[in-house]
This record gives structure tokens, C-alpha cells and sequence, in this order.
């Protein structure tokens, strides 16, 4: 059997006991299952990474926040995968992820979407895994959730231009975009892993139940989540709402809103210039 096969299998069980206890789990077991006949070779040992160093010039480009809402209106850290690194810097990591064919999204992808963003970002956002405009275009975030994402960060001075970086839990498109299998996400998450160490962005923004069940091992939904601070590995971690769930419905950008403005309040409390940008902000009232 190759290792696909044995994984089907298992998240058919996976998927029977949880149907079995009354309800739709969402399992994030970690299987390791190799081809009978194929195995795959071991990998070398992990190299360290660079320093923190905001760039903070972004507030010139922030517009008013057309993203605020009107006035109506396991973990897989617990499977660290962070193995495969034979990687030092970013761009290599994305060459890795580029060349892989680790799992089945391998066959049906386009493109893969390593990320992308500044080198020690102040926020790394965490999406789910592309779609098929990030899958045509090879970019993160590029569709209509994407632009909403954008909005959001530029209310408060980020940008994936000036001081974000954005990356997805897993690195290729799942088909018809359904939630990517566990086992897809123990063959990627080592890259987000990876990523994370390179990057040290001083806080994580993730975004959707799937990118904050992978990376806090809370399976609780997004909406009990949202806007409580988490760690992940001693980065601050804040969930929020998916913007392709807020794009389905509006009511929910009120909290959301929330959720950016305690983002930026935690940047300030972290770094000295964004603290001075959103000073500004406040005083010109757009936060
Ligand atoms: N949704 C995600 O979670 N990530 C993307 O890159 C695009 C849409």
C-alpha cells in the first residue's frame, strides 16, 4: 500500500469514531505511514535563525480603515515536524516547499504557495491553505479573502509590503478547497514551522479555526477563540475570524475589527515605532 493509502484509511476511521461519538471532529492525529515499498530518505538536523528588526514605515500607506465595520454593523507543534531543515533562510525554505511532493496535493496543485512578506515581520499571518487564485498565482492571499486581509492589516499600519509576512498552514491548494486532510498538514507543517524560526515575527495573526487548531492544538472553534491571546512558542499568538468566513458574513467584521485593534495595541506594547505609528493612528482617529 503506499503511505495515501494507508492515510485514507485511517482518516475514514478517524472520521467513523467521530461520527460514532455524536458529532464532526476535527482530528488532528499524526500518522507517519510510508509507501510499503518506497521509503522516504531521513532528513538533516535543523540550523538557527537571524534577528528581529521592524520595518516600520508603513503608516504613510495606511488608508482609512475601509475594513472597520460601520457603526450598524492539535497543534501539530504537538507533532513537530520542524525535522526536514535543510534550510537556512526563507527563500530556500520556499525552494524546498516548491520542489514537494510529499503529500497528494502535489498532483492537483498549480502552484505552491510558500508565502510571503518581509524578513522579521512584525506579524506573521497564518492562513489555512491557498485557493485557486493563490494556487494560479503562486502568491498567498490574492483573492477576494486576500484583499479583505490586506484591508484589515493596513487599518492599522501592516502591510505584507512593509512589516507582515503570510504564509498558510499547508502549501498547496487542497481540491475544491475543503479543509486540508491531517495528514496533509504533517507532510507541510514543517515548513510553517521552519518559517516561524527563520522570521521571529514578534506576534502571530492567525487567521481561521484551521491555522489556530494546528498551531495552539485548541480544536474549540474559532468563535470561543477569537481575540484571546495565545502563545506559540512564546510568540503571542492572536486567532481571529478567516476573512473568507467574515466576506460570508459581515456581522461578524465587528469583532474582527476588535480583534486589529488589540493586535495593535499588542505591537505596541512590543515595539517602539509601531507604538509611535499607532499614536498617530489614534490621534488622527482611525483607530
Ligand atoms: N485562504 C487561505 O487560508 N489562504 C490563502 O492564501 C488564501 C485563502
Amino acid at each position: 500500500m503506499t503511505c495515501e493509502q494507508k492515510l485514507v484509511m485511517a482518516q475514514f476511521l478517524d472520521t467513523a469514531e467521530a461520527s460514532l461519538k455524536g458529532g464532526y471532529g476535527f482530528y488532528n492525529r499524526h500518522y507517519d505511514f510510508k509507501d510499503d515499498e518506497a521509503i522516504i530518505p531521513p532528513v538533516p538536523p535543523p540550523a538557527a535563525a537571524p534577528t528581529q528588526a521592524a520595518d516600520n514605515t508603513a503608516l504613510a500607506a495606511v488608508p482609512t480603515p475601509a475594513f472597520a465595520p460601520s457603526q450598524a454593523a492539535a497543534p501539530s507543534q504537538a507533532a513537530d515536524n520542524t525535522a526536514p531543515a535543510k534550510f537556512d533562510t526563507i527563500d530556500e525554505v520556499a525552494a524546498e516547499a516548491r520542489a514537494c511532493s510529499n503529500c497528494a496535493l502535489c498532483k492537483t496543485r498549480k502552484q505552491v504557495v510558500p508565502g510571503e512578506g518581509v524578513p522579521n515581520p512584525l506579524v506573521l499571518v497564518v492562513g489555512e491553505a491557498p485557493g485557486a487564485d493563490e494556487d494560479s498565482s503562486g502568491r498567498p492571499f490574492v483573492g477576494k479573502a486576500g484583499q479583505l486581509l490586506d484591508k484589515m492589516l493596513s487599518s492599522i499600519a501592516l502591510s505584507r509590503e512593509k512589516n507582515c509576512f503570510i504564509a498558510n498552514i499547508v502549501k498547496c491548494r487542497p481540491p475544491q478547497n475543503r479543509d486540508p486532510l491531517p495528514g496533509e498538514v504533517d507532510a507541510c507543517i514543517h515548513f510553517l514551522h521552519k518559517q516561524i524560526s527563520l522570521l521571529k515575527p514578534l506576534v502571530i495573526l492567525s487567521a481561521g479555526r484551521v491555522s489556530t487548531a494546528n498551531l495552539t492544538g485548541s480544536n474549540d472553534g474559532i468563535t470561543r477563540l477569537r481575540g484571546i491571546w495565545k502563545n506559540y512558542r512564546n510568540i503571542p499568538l492572536l486567532p481571529t475570524f478567516h476573512p473568507s468566513y467574515l466576506l460570508r458574513d459581515e456581522t461578524q467584521k465587528a469583532f474582527a475589527w476588535e480583534d486589529m485593534k488589540s493586535l495593535c495595541r499588542k505591537l505596541a506594547e512590543l515595539d517602539k515605532n509601531y507604538e509611535a505609528m499607532s499614536a498617530k493612528l489614534r490621534f488622527e482617529r482611525k483607530i
